[in-house]
């Protein structure tokens, strides 16, 4: 499915979240198909209309939750970011692509983490968060930990980027509204930093995410 609509930003940048538009697919298929934004991904082929489109009317039936990407003003789709295996765990997975590099470091991806952890957090009440970053990918790190994610392990050698084997890192983020029932003994010294950072986040969003 596809994630409703939210304006979220703060010193004069704002960005859109919104459903993708099936007539925008050609445009995304071909940005999707840079092997620089795929340096630290999965993906390693090319896209087209054609497969960007089915993919787009598979999203309307799933339960994962997408969203397009819009800079305020800018008038077009720059990525994607979406919410992955909403699970029985009360846990699910979390992602993001800009596919437009003249957008990167400019904090999309620190606004788009705000409005997607408060939406997983209360309108999909989930316990924890996970996602996974390749170790050299410090940008997309260093956006998960500004809202909370903390870093639990790290895989040797599990993912490929430019034909290398690289180490990636997991992460998980402690929802903290949940504590009481996660962690009946008190919350491990270990997590409080960063389920403090969860708690600022959510905060934050109070401030910073417009309903559309
Ligand atoms: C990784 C990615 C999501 C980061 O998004 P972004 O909008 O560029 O990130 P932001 O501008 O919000 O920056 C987040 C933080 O990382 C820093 N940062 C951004 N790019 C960086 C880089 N290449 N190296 C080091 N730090 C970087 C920013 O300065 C910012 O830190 P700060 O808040 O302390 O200033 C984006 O570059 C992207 O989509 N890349 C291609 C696909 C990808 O790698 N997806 C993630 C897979 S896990």
């Amino acid at each position: 499915m596809f994630g409703p609509k939210f304006k979220v930003g703060w010193d004069g940048f704002y960005i859109n979240l919104r459903p993708f538009k099936r007539e925008e697919m050609g445009y995304f298929a071909d940005m999707f198909s840079s092997p620089r934004v795929h340096e630290y991904t999965l993906q390693s082929r090319g896209f087209t209309q054609q497969m960007e489109e089915k993919w787009f009317d598979k999203a309307q039936e799933n339960e994962d939750v997408y969203w397009a990407i819009e800079p305020e003003g800018h008038g077009k789709v720059v990525g994607s970011t979406g919410i992955h295996d909403i699970n029985s765990s009360n846990s699910c997975h979390t992602g993001i692509i800009i596919c437009d590099p003249s957008w990167w470091g400019k904090g999309v991806a620190s606004r788009a983490h705000v409005a997607r952890t408060w939406y997983a957090l209360t309108y999909l009440d989930r316990a924890t968060i996970q996602s996974e970053v390749m170790i050299e990918n410090l940008g997309s790190r260093k956006a998960l930990e500004r809202v909370g994610y903390h870093i639990t392990g790290r895989n040797p050698r599990v993912r490929r980027s430019g034909g290398m084997y690289v180490d990636s890192f997991s992460l998980c983020l402690i929802s903290p509204l949940w504590l009481t029932r996660l962690y009946p003994a008190g919350l491990p010294e270990e997590y409080a930093e960063s389920v403090q950072k969860v708690r600022n986040t959510l905060d934050r969003a109070k401030e910073v995410v417009e309903l559309l």
